[in-house]
């Protein structure tokens, strides 16, 4: 099985990660602190050491690997950097997601690397750090690829600066490996030696832990918020109990290499260690030669943005009709006169454009606009809006099709042609604007709710083709006074509900730094929250080869109704593949409702009848099954030929042996529990040829 080339830019994630001050301080003595570095450990004040932030990997390094196809039994964790960008607080929810970046060819003697580059978010909107993690895979070299650009580190050749000792106990791979890497090459005895050691190892990352903590002291003792970058490369294994030291040399204002060797055999444990610290430079969000299209900026919302947005350094097209509020009248250009005079006497740069959003040579005139002051179109707020509310019956085609024209047409009409700037150009973002009454309904508003609903679909798709190309596309619902609501938003509150408060939002989703795509926020009256269209888990109803009944679907209304474990989905290819795994693997569902295998043995009996003989051409290999627990016992199935036989026993000489718990193996033929989470959580241990254990889901298709 060779590595999935076509896996480079896919994305993996997002993950989320809960986390409290326990868990920090669990990571905190894992990497050795103690009342030494109180910081760290106490939750009064509480400091979080920054590689902390490696624990977001063991979500990430399953599907990193599963995505790349990597072969698990040659592959170790090569290089890892962390580029901080704000400290870590000591609790919330972390954000994880990034893609595979680029896979080297070291040739078929040596290997493979896979990097991948992630970053991650803290719940209070902070993006924290970006990880760039190299994989090195031992067996998948020599697939033709470029090899990797060298990076070598050269340590200066004077004594360092600093030493500094570190005294991991025989016993720390077991506290360390709460924080979430609980492979069981750090706590077996007998798949350490299967793996050629004489016991278990410790993890490179918790010596990794060990570095950053004296790094800390060395350069900036007690403001881990100072730690910039630590990158390194782990070089060889270190037994529990040894002593380490970590040798520092400072080359530069805020820099420093680092090594960490093992005191007794004086080897390098990790080497081309870089640490840079210092204050993290706040980042200002600024616009400086970016273009911005505000459509419907003569008044409002509009307004304020393509104010804001000049300040902060964007080129504008002011665009508006200068109709009245229901989109009646020849329109007006003093609206957006006004709003250009405003820009240039703040010393901002600004057109202004008077075209319809409503057509389609309208949509082409606004960008054109920008095209020809500016050069170009980096940004646009779909922003006009009119109203025409009617109760249903009373809802005459024309008001339908006038408000559908500037609200939903119009996003289309504008962006389509800027949407083409910007995939030339490779960056871009894009804002739609619906409501409240869309997302949630409202009285005598069919037409608008329709409209704004309309444009969560075309962000929905927009989001997707524009992945590729940098272009962002994201959803405001805003509530603030202005001529559409000043008769429907209660006058007491006018000072919370400024446009003003609308703003900031809508500045960062059309930044640079805007870290998300394909999301919807309500924002106004100084809150902000994101709104999402999730999906339950439902129930398999019926058996997939009859037709169910409408009784089966009242039997199991509580389930299909239930949003609890309910998700988002990023496209429909994802939401069809978790439907087509409902019913290709027996899911927990069936198994409750008398589907799955509900004993180990059945899964033996069925073993002949689900194999694919196609799928066996040329392996021959005897697999082994130990199932431990009161359900389990030994099984293993002759692979030979095109054919399988299975028999109770254990055989002499396997290829490969699989053990695991009766429950555990029930939930993973079950479809409850992933081969390769399975594996990676030491649920699932696997002897002999690991290569070929990796066949078996494709050597057999169970059906119910
Ligand atoms: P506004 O009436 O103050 O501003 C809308 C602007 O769009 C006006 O200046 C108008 O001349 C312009 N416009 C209308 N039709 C146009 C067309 N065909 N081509 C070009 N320009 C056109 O209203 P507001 O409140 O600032 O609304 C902005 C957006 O926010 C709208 O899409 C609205 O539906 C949405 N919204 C506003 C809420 C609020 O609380 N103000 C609540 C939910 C959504």
């Amino acid at each position: 099985m060779a590595l999935n080339l076509d896996a480079i830019g896919k994305k993996i994630g997002p993950f989320t990660k809960d986390y409290t001050w326990k868990d920090a301080v669990l990571y905190a003595l894992g990497v050795g602190a103690g009342f030494s570095d109180l910081d760290y450990c106490y939750e009064k004040d509480l400091k979080v050491i920054p590689s902390y932030g490696i624990t977001t990997l063991y979500d990430f390094m399953p599907e990193l690997a599963a995505t790349s196809n990597v072969n698990l039994a040659g592959v170790l964790h090569g290089e890892q950097e962390l580029i901080f960008h704000n400290p870590i607080p000591p609790e919330g929810t972390l954000t994880t997601e990034g893609t595979i970046t680029h896979c080297y060819d070291k040739g078929s003697e040596k290997g493979a690397l896979v990097v991948a580059e992630f970053e991650t978010t803290h719940s209070n909107g902070d993006k924290l750090f970006t990880s760039i993690v190299t994989v090195f895979s031992r067996l998948d070299g020599g697939f033709g690829g470029e090899n990797a650009p060298a990076k070598d580190v050269e340590f200066p050749e004077r004594e360092p600066d600093f030493v500094v000792d570190g005294k991991p106990t025989e016993d720390q791979p077991l506290i360390y490996r709460l924080s979430g890497d609980v492979f069981q090459l750090h706590v077996d005895q007998d798949f350490a030696e299967m793996a050629g050691f004489e016991k278990p190892i410790m993890h490179g990352l918790c010596t990794h832990g060990y570095a950053c903590r004296a790094l800390i002291d060395s350069f900036v003792a007690g403001q881990p918020e100072k730690v910039r970058r630590l990158d390194c490369r782990f070089k060889r294994p270190l037994y529990p109990g040894m002593p380490i030291k970590t040798v520092i040399w400072q080359t530069d204002e805020g820099q420093a290499l680092w090594k960490v060797i093992n005191v007794e055999t004086q080897e390098v444990v990790i080497d081309n260690g870089i640490f840079e610290y210092g204050d993290i430079p706040k980042t200002e969000i600024r616009f400086a030669d970016r273009v911005a299209i505000v459509t419907g900026a003569g008044a409002g919302l509009g307004r304020i943005y393509a104010l804001e947005l000049a300040k902060r350094g964007a080129k504008i097209v002011v665009n508006d009709l200068g109709g009245a509020r229901d989109g009646s009248g020849d329109g007006s250009k003093g609206p957006a006169d006004e709003v250009v005079d405003e820009i240039n006497a703040l010393g901002g740069e600004a057109v202004a454009n008077y075209d319809s959003v409503a057509t389609v040579e309208g949509g082409e005139g606004i960008v054109k606009t920008a095209l020809d002051a500016f050069g170009s179109v980096d940004i646009l707020i779909n922003n006009a809006g009119i109203l025409r509310d009617k109760s249903f019956l009373k809802m005459e085609p024309q008001n339908w099709h006038v408000v559908l024209d500037v609200h939903l047409n119009g996003a289309y009409n504008v962006s389509r042609p800027a949407f083409a700037v910007m995939k030339e150009k490779g960056y871009g973002r894009i804002l739609m604007t619906t409501s409240a009454a869309g997302l949630y309904g409202n009285f005598g508003q069919t037409n608008y709710t329709a409209a704004k609903m309309g444009l969560v679909g075309l962000m929905n798709t927009l989001k997707l083709e524009g992945e590729k190309y940098n272009i962002k596309v994201n959803t405001i619902a805003p509530v603030a006074t202005s001529r559409l609501t000043e008769d429907i938003l209660p006058p007491d509150f006018l000072d919370k509900l400024k446009p003003e408060l609308v703003a900031p939002m809508a500045l960062y989703l059309v930044s640079e730094q805007c870290p998300v795509s394909g999301n919807i926020y309500n924002v106004g009256m100084g809150c902000v929250n994101r709104a999402a269209i999730l999906t339950g888990p439902g129930a398999v109803v019926g058996d997939s080869r009859q037709i169910p009944t409408p009784e089966q679907i009242l039997a199991q209304w509580q389930k299909i109704s239930s949003l609890k474990d309910a998700k988002e989905y990023h496209s429909v290819t994802d939401q069809i593949g978790d439907l087509l795994t409902a019913f290709s693997q027996p899911a927990a569902a069936a198994a409750e409702s008398g589907h799955g295998f509900s004993a180990v043995s059945e899964v033996f009996d069925a073993m002949p009848e689900a194999f694919a003989a196609d799928a066996a051409a040329g392996v021959d290999i005897i697999f082994q099954y130990i199932i431990s627990g009161d359900g389990g016992g030994d099984w293993f199935s002759t692979i030979e030929s095109g054919n399988c036989r299975v028999d109770a026993g254990t055989h002499e000489k396997p290829g490969c042996t699989l053990k695991m718990s009766d429950s555990d193996f029930l939930d993973l033929m079950n479809g409850k529990l992933p081969a390769m989470q399975a594996y990676t959580s030491g649920k699932l241990k696997i002897e002999g040829d690991i290569m070929k254990s990796q066949l078996i889901e494709k050597l057999f298709k169970f059906s119910f």
